[in-house]
């Protein structure tokens, strides 16, 4: 009797385990909330790319969970830093889906960091949609994989167009980053365009992310005369290319594209960035309502004038938002699905319908650094 009773509590205890455990499993913290990861460089070299995209997410969370969230729970964002490397994106991913078990991923913002981590979210077919990449690489990893932004296709058409046709340059230069996806992609495309257009890239010269001296290669470009320079690269070494370019009294036209975008690019570049011009994805002086709004939003949050990182971020969260409750569901192929076959959407930085490449059609800004600030001087549309 004494037996069966100790046996009896014994498996009683087995029971009593086992159904915590069940349960545990059964009640995942993604049964609570809605999950969506997010990976980001909120430290290292292009840290306010990250901080801005974070603050864009963050403010569309914000709002659908004071509606209420999403399929009637709050949306949590799980926000990992992949320290402006695309080996940390990669494990930052892998974090995400793995342990998270997030329903959803956005970012990155930089192209190569994207590239590492989107493969990983494709092979767990788990959606990614990227505010800001625009090297044509991206969405080509595969059927999960979105963008909100133009590519680089048409960025280095916009670029090129605007240096040989409205600044009416004949002779140019191009100073890539020979490490970044991107860089190298756009600089591809500008050359292809200029040519096209009968101008000429008399030099082609090149550096890598986290350089800080530029003068072999502006001597170099010197000898070649040009009359511009295209550095299709990120801000803290536009910023310091601009500097070594005015040091050395090379005195040409400087043209950039999107990765220029930050407010450290004039902290850096100071009077050498004066007067050049780089391509956007916005400008804060757009007089959409939507564009107002928002970046009355953001000023009242963050006390500054937002750079395009954090519009496009906030567009691509609400996109996804939208799609996990038009989806009624927050599995992953539903979703995708429906991120698919998303049209018209209301953008701060305009319209967005998912092409059946999974890329989105929008304008190009070309904006002018002017007395230190970002002034809208064109808009170029698809
Ligand atoms: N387009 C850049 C890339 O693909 C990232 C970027 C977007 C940077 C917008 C600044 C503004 O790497």
């Amino acid at each position: 009797m004494i037996e069966t009773g100790k046996k009896l509590r014994r498996l009683s205890a087995c029971v009593g385990l086992l159904s915590l455990v069940v349960l545990a499993a059964t009640c995942a913290p993604q049964d609570k909330t809605i999950r969506i990861g997010v990976f980001s460089s909120l430290t290292g070299n292009t840290a306010t790319f990250g901080i801005s995209s974070k603050y864009g997410i963050q403010m569309a969370a914000d709002e659908w969970n004071s509606r209420g969230g999403l399929l009637g729970k709050p949306i949590e964002l799980i926000i990992e830093d992949d320290q402006s490397k695309p080996e940390e994106a990669a494990l930052a991913i892998t974090k995400l889906i793995n342990q998270n078990k997030v329903s959803a991923i956005l970012g990155e913002i930089a192209s190569s960091r994207t590239l590492a981590g989107a493969p990983i979210a494709q092979r767990a077919g788990i959606p990614l949609i990227t505010p800001a990449s625009t090297n044509p690489k991206v969405t080509k990893v595969g059927d999960f994989i979105f963008r909100v932004c133009y590519t680089d296709s048409f960025q280095g058409v916009v670029c090129a167009r605007f240096a040989v046709q409205k600044l009416g340059l004949k002779r140019l230069a191009i100073l890539k980053d020979i490490k970044n996806d991107y860089s190298i992609g756009l600089a591809d495309y500008f050359r292809q365009n200029v040519q096209a257009l009968g101008a000429q890239i008399v030099t082609e010269e090149s550096y890598s992310e986290g350089d800080t001296d530029f003068r072999a290669q502006i001597t170099s470009m010197k000898a070649a005369n040009p009359e511009g320079i295209f550095i299709p690269g990120y801000y803290t070494e536009a910023g310091l290319i601009a500097k070594q370019v005015a040091e050395q009294n090379l005195n040409v036209r400087l043209i950039g594209g999107d990765g220029w975008d930050s407010p450290r690019t004039v902290e850096i570049g100071g009077a050498a960035v004066e007067g050049a011009f780089f391509c956007n994805h916005y400008s804060a002086e757009d007089t959409a309502r939507l564009v107002q709004d928002f970046v009355a939003m953001f000023k009242k949050k963050h006390n500054e004038v937002p750079d395009a990182m954090a519009p496009l971020s906030y567009d691509a969260a609400n996109l996804l938002f939208a799609a996990i409750q038009s989806a009624g569901s927050a599995e992953g192929h539903a979703i995708r699905d429906a991120i698919a076959s998303t049209k018209d959407f209301p953008g701060v930085c305009g319209s967005i319908t998912i092409d059946a490449e999974r890329n989105a059609r929008k304008s190009a800004i070309m904006l002018q650094i002017s007395g230190g600030k970002l002034k809208k001087y064109d808009v170029i549309y698809p």
